[in-house]
């Protein structure tokens, strides 16, 4: 067992698709996360053990090698910042990153930018040389600059339905997310045929993927 790779997969919006893809390239994940409140999964036919985990802390169990691989999006990673090696973009939880207001947006004396990327958000405005307050939230940023916590926000826009049921517009596009293969650089040298197998199994697949 100590030779199992061990992947942590991310809970929610993207596991369906993750998991589906995993499938396609032979590794027998649960169809659905939800059916189990199961944390941890065995695969021993595909010597592997799946970890279920927020996606948020995906680079933080592959960091410190509790998990080899994981995966997770672009914008987590680019929030979240850690030590990893990234290596395939998987072309699935394909989203935007933007920045968000009320139609009638007009520049704040004081301007309060809501978000559950604080990193992300203070990295832009500044280096649009913006003076901004970033306030973090947790969820339904949406909220914000209805109830005038911030004039604006900044989030991710999959479907746009959020935002259409909120009053609320896309003001900026900041950048596309997809999901990433990431590996703990240990793991990546210890473990690099296995590694090096799943990823290019992987790799074959993304190109179909991106069509999804
Ligand atoms: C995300 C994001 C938006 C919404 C965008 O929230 O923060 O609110 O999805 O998706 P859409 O464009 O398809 O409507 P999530 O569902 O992760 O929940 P949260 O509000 O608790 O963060």
């Amino acid at each position: 067992m100590q030779d199992w790779l061990k992947v942590a997969m991310p809970k929610g919006r993207i596991y369906k698709q993750a998991s589906a893809l995993f499938r396609e390239a032979g590794f027998f994940v649960p169809e659905e996360e939800d059916d189990s409140r199961k944390l941890r999964i065995d695969v021993p036919e595909a010597g592997m053990q799946f970890i279920m985990a927020k996606p948020v802390d995906v680079p933080t169990y592959v960091e410190y090698g509790v998990a080899d691989i994981g995966i997770v999006g672009k914008d987590v990673l680019l929030e979240e910042n850690k030590d990893v090696y990234e290596l395939l973009d998987l072309g699935i939880g394909r989203c935007r990153m933007s920045v968000i207001g009320l139609p009638d947006w007009q520049p704040a004396i004081h301007p309060r930018v809501a978000t559950k990327y604080p990193n992300i958000a203070s990295k832009y405005f500044r280096e649009r040389g913006q003076q901004v307050e970033v306030i973090k939230l947790n969820g339904s940023i949406e909220l914000a600059p209805l109830i005038g916590l911030a004039d604006r926000i900044v989030d991710m826009v999959e479907t746009g339905k959020t935002l259409q049921e909120n009053g609320l517009i896309e003001m900026e596009e900041m950048f596309g997310i997809t999901s990433r293969l990431i590996a703990n650089r240990v793991s990546y040298r210890m473990k690099s045929e296995s590694i090096q197998a799943l990823c290019d199994r992987l790799q074959s697949l993304t190109t179909d993927c991106k069509l999804r």
